[in-house]
């Protein structure tokens, strides 16, 4: 480059740094957007952070700038809310205006706001809602869900007999199991574990659970822009998400031939009921686009959270083996050998379910939870949040919180027990989030989140 081509580029990028911070001092002083360390235009604080281990580098920040605070991934807005009491006033005391999904720019380039999770407005609102009372609904179909998860359970212990005791790799089997108690309730049946098409859509999914979360993946949430021409694993993100989609398609297709309007078989059944009751309303979020992706959200946000949950458990209890018979000792006292284990025998064993509460606090398996975002301009503390503002209530902050959980870097179930041996609820166990975004899939998963 010649000197005075290079001159003027560093005098732009100059003033542009200078106009930036001090609009971004004006903006962070008292009454505006909370304090937070220094951005620089484009790369914000990308620098100062390990995007390797954004908890990590978060609750370094939070010891300096305190329970709220400012970051900016690449040109992103983040506000963090870091403690019980900011994540509570937000999700609880401010839910409405707390609840909307933050973006993401490689989600919405794959899902374009379609389907709940990534969804926001009278969109999110129907479509959340439908989700909550068909998985609600445990008669839904010839099986409750409850017998679904028992039938799973049984091929689950099957396979595991069939290796015969010797050394083998339970991340398949679990994410296997996990995943087809969804298809029961989705597709109305489950799948043999030898299935080609069950096992494509599993790793299609688990591929592209991986590169959402991958380096790349996250790169590609601070530069969309730039990362759109760099080929790369972001790409095949969204080659896997049509598969996955022309699978859901053909299902809803085979569903319409037999459909009963009268006896829903399941979750595409539901929705394609609704769709059929709503079909004069314009205003309808019921249609085909909305199914295929809510369809994805359930294997999505349910495969790698509960099976990873599991094998975390199990490693959990292989480390701490005078717990794990403890537990053992529960099941059989309360369950036996001779038959499965249901809900209602949950409020008989107060052990098991503490250590259930204490693996799912102690893995801070979400540790920022799934980004929110402001839907209106928002008065927070003596801060003003602008409406649309990435947010992130991080609750590793609540979960690793030492006034509720004395010494939370350790693994103790007695966090979740009263001096009786009780089991002890606690507003600190916020696994799932708190409050109106809390997730669809919770009665699904291990516990209801006290
Ligand atoms: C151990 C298991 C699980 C954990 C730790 C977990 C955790 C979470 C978290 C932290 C969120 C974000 C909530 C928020 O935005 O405030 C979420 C959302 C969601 N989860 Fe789960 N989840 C689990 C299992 C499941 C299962 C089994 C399903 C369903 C099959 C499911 C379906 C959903 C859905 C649909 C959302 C989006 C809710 C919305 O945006 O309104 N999850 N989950």
């Amino acid at each position: 480059m010649e000197p005075l081509g290079a001159t003027t580029v560093f005098l732009a990028v100059c003033v542009s740094c200078l106009l930036f911070l001090s609009a971004w001092r004006k903006m962070s002083g008292s009454g505006k957007l909370p304090p937070g360390p220094v951005a620089f235009p484009i790369i914000g604080n990308t620098l100062q952070l390990n995007t390797r281990n954004l908890p990590q580098s978060i609750h370094e920040l939070s010891a300096k700038y305190g329970p709220v605070f400012t970051i900016y991934l690449g040109s992103l807005r983040v506000v963090v809310l870091y403690g019980q009491e900011a994540v509570k006033e937000a999700l609880i005391d401010q839910a409405d205006e707390f609840s909307g999904r933050g973006k993401l720019p490689l989600a919405d380039k794959l899902i374009k706001g379609e389907g709940i999770i990534f969804s926001n407005g009278e969109r999110w609102k129907q479509l959340r809602r439908f989700a909550l009372t068909t998985l609600r609904n445990f008669g839904m179909g010839k099986k409750s869900i409850e017998e679904r998860i028992q039938e799973e359970a049984r091929f689950l212990v099957e396979r595991l007999r069939n290796t015969h005791e010797r050394p083998f790799d339970l991340t398949l089997p679990l994410t296997h199991a996990v995943s087809n108690i969804i298809c029961s309730i989705v597709f109305g049946d489950r799948f043999d574990y030898e299935d080609q098409k069950f096992l494509t859509i599993i790793n299609l999914t688990e591929e592209n659970n991986e590169l959402f979360r991958s380096l790349l993946g996250q790169l590609y949430n601070f530069f969309p822009t730039l990362m759109d021409y760099i080929p790369g694993p972001h790409q095949l993100l969204i080659k896997n998400s049509e598969e996955l989609k022309r699978f859901v398609l053909e299902k809803v297709k085979m569903h319409k031939e037999s459909l009963d309007l009268s006896c829903p078989r399941d979750f595409i059944d539901a929705f394609l009921i609704k769709m059929e009751q709503e079909r004069q309303n314009s205003q309808s979020e019921f249609n085909t686009d909305n199914l295929v992706r809510s369809t994805l959200d359930l294997f999505f946000a349910g495969t790698g959270t509960s099976s990873t949950t599991l094998r975390y458990a199990l490693l959990i209890l292989l480390k701490y083996p005078e717990i794990e018979e403890k537990v053992h000792e529960e099941i059989d006292r309360v369950i036996g050998r001779s038959r499965s284990p249901c809900m209602a025998d949950r409020s008989q064993m107060p052990y098991t379910d503490a250590v259930i509460h204490e693996i799912q606090r102690f893995i801070n398996l979400v540790p920022l939870n799934v980004p929110h975002a402001v839907t209106r301009d928002t008065h927070f503390r003596q801060y003003v949040i602008p409406k649309g503002t990435t947010i992130f209530p991080a609750l590793q902050s609540v979960l690793g919180d030492s006034r509720e959980f004395p010494k939370p870097e350790q693994f103790n179930p007695g966090h979740f027990l009263d001096e009786n041996g009780a089991f002890r609820k606690s507003d600190f166990f916020i696994p799932f989030s708190a409050a109106i975004r809390h997730i669809a899939g919770q009665g699904l998963s291990w516990v209801d989140g006290a």
